[in-house]
């Protein structure tokens, strides 16, 4: 059999087996035990968050955020279009609205889009009471909201994902939500370990800006529990509350008392075992991301059919995907084929996702002159980026697109 690179796979070198083996002999096998305090307590030391509640998945991370938001039915959360579906999802849980959001260069959410959109097609209001749960006036009467003019919605979110790694204009979008009071739900789902190295921000973490943060943990991302995720919060006591609805709301664990609805979304002790594990390993998965960037744009450099896609200045990425754009003449003679030609020879790659606005269950909703997202859409395909890849892997993967 040939060669065979693989887009990415997880990597477990380091003590995975060793500590499962241990959350399975100890008996700790569920949503309590020590592995899951223990990765917690190595995501606030890595990323600096103030506080992390581990959870099931990256999507329950963020339909905790969307519920601390206090995102009601009929409400609207902006999203971009250009990521993967389950950033926009939990909006539906909570049976809102998604504004549909184009992106910048960066593949992120464009923020002179976003301020042009709360500008021109958005009015602050105030004065009207705004019911919380069960009929609970949350609100103070004199707090101003923004509203989408056209259907008098109001505008409760904006979810910013850091796009493969690449992390958004976050000075732009605070500011924007500063100015529309907008709740910020930063997906840092594919961003875990990517940082600000100057500006506003510098030294700041992707999740650890805006009011929330969510990280994924599946198998495809930069560390695995198997399935997993974690979300932060600015604010510790709504980190305390995310983490109590995360676990049925339970006021009284003895007589089973519960004053709210309650999820089951909390990550287990045989995940995080595994999750505590790959943390001892991200910043040397973050270096041989690096490594392995800087060696494709090395080695495509000069490259006719299309370029790789650089991450945003004044950042240190995890360097989590790598994308190539391809050329006008490439994308004409059809990706799907090429992507398919590539998989015959060994070398796994795979084109970006489809815009969410035109998906099945999104058809109807506002999608604000989306355009770059399509421009991207249409001619992105991630290369081989696992921890694994070789030197020989990469030369490979290169002297194929080159044959191609
Ligand atoms: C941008 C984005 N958002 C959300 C998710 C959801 O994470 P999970 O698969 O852990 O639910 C993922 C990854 O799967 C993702 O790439």
């Amino acid at each position: 059999m040939g060669r065979f690179v693989p887009l990415s796979i997880p990597n477990f070198e380091g003590n995975e087996e060793t500590y499962v083996l241990d959350a399975v002999r100890q008996g700790w096998v569920s949503t309590g035990g020590a592995y899951i305090t223990e990765l917690e307590e190595k995501l606030v030391s890595f990323t600096g968050a103030p506080a992390v509640a581990a959870c099931q998945s990256g999507t329950a991370a963020l339909h905790l955020a969307l519920l601390e938001c206090n995102v009601q039915p009929e409400d609207m959360v902006i999203v971009p279009t250009l990521t993967f579906i389950a950033a926009v999802n939990p909006v539906r849980y909570q049976f809102a609205d998604p504004v549909f959001m184009d992106c910048d260069d960066s593949l992120c959410m464009d923020p002179e889009k976003l301020a042009r959109f709360c500008r021109e097609e958005c009015e602050l209001r105030k004065g009207v009471r705004d019911k919380g749960d069960a009929g609970v006036p949350k609100e103070a009467d004199d707090e101003e909201y923004l509203v989408y003019r056209r259907s008098g919605q109001r505008i409760r979110a904006v979810i910013v994902v850091h796009v493969f790694g690449n992390l958004a204009d976050m000075e732009a979008v605070m500011d924007i939500a500063a100015r529309y009071h907008l709740r910020v739900i930063e997906d840092a789902t594919e961003a875990l370990g990517s940082v600000f190295t100057s500006g506003r921000y510098a030294g700041r973490m992707a999740g650890t800006i805006g009011d929330f943060g969510a990280y994924s943990f599946n198998g495809n991302k930069i560390i695995t529990t198997g399935g997993g995720g974690a979300v932060t919060a600015a604010d510790p006591g709504e980190l305390s509350h995310i983490r109590y609805i995360s676990t049925q709301a339970k006021d009284d664990p003895l007589f089973y008392v519960h004053d709210e609805i309650g999820y089951n979304y909390r990550m287990t002790n045989l995940q995080a075992a595994l999750g505590v594990a790959q943390m001892e390993e991200l910043p040397e998965f973050i270096r041989r991301k690096t490594e392995n960037y800087n060696a494709y744009k090395e080695q495509l450099s000069g490259y006719k059919k299309g370029f790789l896609l650089p991450f945003r200045k004044n950042t240190k990425p995890n360097y989590w995907f790598y994308s190539l754009v391809l050329n006008e003449d490439t994308r004409k003679n059809g990706v799907r084929s090429l992507v398919q030609r590539l998989q015959e020879q060994g070398v796994q790659t795979r084109p970006v996702w489809g815009l969410i606005h035109q998906q099945k269950p999104y058809g109807g909703c506002i999608a604000y002159r989306i355009e770059k997202a399509v421009f991207y859409s249409e001619r992105i395909i991630n290369l081989p980026s696992g921890t694994q890849l070789t030197e020989e892997d990469l030369a490979y993967v290169v002297e194929v697109l080159r044959g191609i």
